[in-house]
């Protein structure tokens, strides 16, 4: 068993143990996410379920309700708070606004490229993270996935980051995002991922917070001018279980849902780092403006960031070290 399995392993037996014991049963769990039906983390929630049910006999099924059908996340963190929901797969983002510690994984340049940030999510010091979860916020984290590094797409001309002071850029709704578009003089518009395309094609906003595989799949570069990537965040998910449902299960089906969710969140991992080159590729291959660009182009808004969350998240330090020791 490689370092992640012995780690969730030991994660999930401690989980176990810290819920009162519940005898072996059948369940219909419903388990939501934002993503639309092709998107890797909808494919992923449904190739769980599959595996879910075939493991348990039949037992245990699993409906994935995508696009945000139960709700935006804040709303699908209540519900698995209340036990209304069972499961999801959702962004570490809406986490980080209930477990600031969270909020560490968005130090801008954290991470290096798509690889790193897959290593970074992988380490024991991430991994361990999760064990607040139950207490902090009511749910059960069982491991990480990830979406790509996030790249930023305007409508108009933009060679600099002065470019993008005052522009209305859509985030997805967390502080740290909030934190760093502030600090480069923008006006962030915390927007949910359905309505974004029609938010760029009609003005609304001028500029978008994205992952590559957004902007290539769903075309958010066909209302845009310039393409910046910039690689400047990394973006997780973890696949979480309402902890008043975890409660009810025997230790055998915590094993199995937990272990059988995490390979399946982390699957996510390998396929953005198969694709993300692939994607930014084609992005550049649409002819619009491409810069490629580095900590250098953000200025002092790094170091900013930096300050404001050094106080609001005690992992900082310690993931920074996880960077450092991972960085090839
Ligand atoms: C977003 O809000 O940009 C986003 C959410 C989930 C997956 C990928 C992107």
């Amino acid at each position: 068993m490689n370092t992640l399995g012995k780690t969730l392993g030991g994660a999930l037996l401690a989980l176990s143990a810290a819920f009162s014991g519940a005898m072996a049963s059948a369940n219909e769990f419903r388990l939501g996410l934002i993503t639309p039906p092709p998107h890797i983390w909808t494919r992923a929630a449904e190739a769980f379920g599959a595996d879910l049910a075939a493991q348990s006999g039949g037992r245990h099924s699993v409906t994935v309700f995508p696009a945000q059908q139960l709700g935006n996340e804040a709303e699908m963190l209540q519900q698995l708070q209340t036990g209304a929901l069972d499961m999801a797969f959702m962004t570490v983002a809406e986490v980080s606004n209930r477990a600031p510690d969270f909020g560490a994984f968005y130090a801008p340049f954290l991470a290096n490229d798509i690889s790193h940030a897959g290593r970074i999510l992988r380490s024991d010091t991430a991994v361990g993270m999760l064990a607040q979860l139950p207490a902090e916020v009511g749910v059960v984290g069982v491991g990480y996935g990830m979406a790509g590094l996030r790249q930023i797409v305007t409508r108009g001309d933009v060679t600099s980051a002065a470019d993008l002071a005052g522009l209305k850029i859509r985030i997805t709704p967390f502080e740290p995002n909030l934190d760093f578009y502030r600090a480069l003089g923008a006006a962030p518009t915390p927007m949910p991922l359905p309505d974004v395309y029609d938010a760029l094609a009609n003005g609304q906003v001028d500029a978008i917070d994205m992952d590559a595989e957004l902007i290539w799949l769903l075309h958010y570069y066909d209302h845009a001018d310039t393409i910046i990537q910039s690689n400047h965040m990394m973006f997780p998910m973890v696949g979480l279980v309402s902890a008043r449902v975890w409660a009810t299960l025997s230790e055998e089906d915590r094993a199995m849902i937990g272990t059988l969710m995490a390979q399946h969140v982390d699957s996510t991992i390998d396929s953005y780092i198969g694709h993300e080159q692939g994607w930014l590729d084609q992005i550049e291959g649409t002819g619009k403006t491409y810069l490629r660009v580095g900590p250098e182009f953000f200025g002092d808004a790094v170091a900013q960031w930096n300050a404001i969350w050094e106080t609001r998240s005690s992992m900082l330090g310690a993931l920074r070290e996880v960077a450092a020791a991972t960085a090839e």
